[in-house]
């Protein structure tokens, strides 16, 4: 073999090497590649199932509020369910002359009013309003123990209630209880 023909072999075979260095590293790579991809794949489902379980909670989340929601509004009602009944008890006790036990309603319908606060922020600052003006008039005519201003002072904080309630655009079970309440007194003083 002449020097020529050596120098091609050697170049020959230094190309095939390197072919074959990169046919085996492109392989490698792309191997990795699958893998990663592969890889990503799993990521992108547990993403996936991570959005899921985000957006269960969510709606979870959403469905205590609601239901909280529920349970102040219709604690709220409650309450003043509550203030209907003390302030026909008031009025009865009141045409005994059974002053203790008004001054007993009228502490009651202060807590009442306070729980009623708690249970509705938008009113809170109308009811506290409410609370100041009419609970220390109620309670000093109780004290006097004089019916006819009683009766004054009760008719009086019970137009308010029925104000706010206008204004509050409240649903008409709040009118219609308030009228029975005011039918009762009316029949008991006729
Ligand atoms: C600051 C406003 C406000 C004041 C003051 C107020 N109320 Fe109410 N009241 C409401 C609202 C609002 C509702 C409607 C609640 C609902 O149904 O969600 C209501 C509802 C009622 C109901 C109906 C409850 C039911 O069963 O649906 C009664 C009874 C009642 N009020 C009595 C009273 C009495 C008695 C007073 C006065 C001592 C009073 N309220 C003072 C705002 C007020």
């Amino acid at each position: 073999m002449d020097k020529e023909n050596k120098i091609i072999l050697i170049l020959l075979a230094v190309l095939v090497i390197g072919v074959f260095i990169e046919v085996s590293l492109t392989q490698k790579v792309s191997w990795e590649i699958k893998a990663v991809s592969s890889d990503i794949k799993d990521l992108g489902t547990s993403i996936k199932g991570i959005d899921t379980s985000v957006k269960n909670v969510d709606s979870s989340i959403k469905t205590v509020k609601t239901s909280l929601e529920e349970s102040t509004r219709e604690s709220f009602r409650r309450d003043m369910q509550e203030n209907g009944r003390r302030m026909l008890l008031m009025d009865y006790t009141g045409k005994f002359s059974r002053w203790d036990a008004v001054t007993k309603e009228v502490d009651g319908l202060d807590k009442n009013l306070q729980d009623a606060m708690n249970h509705n922020s938008e009113l809170a600052q109308s009811i506290q309003t409410f609370r100041s003006t009419y609970i220390p008039k109620l309670k000093d005519a109780a004290g006097k123990k004089d019916m006819k201003n009683f009766e004054v002072v009760w008719n009086e904080t019970y137009n308010s209630c029925i104000g706010c309630h206008k204004g509050a655009s409240a649903p008409s079970s709040a009118f219609e209880v308030l009228s029975e309440i005011s039918n009762e007194v009316d029949q008991l003083s006729g």
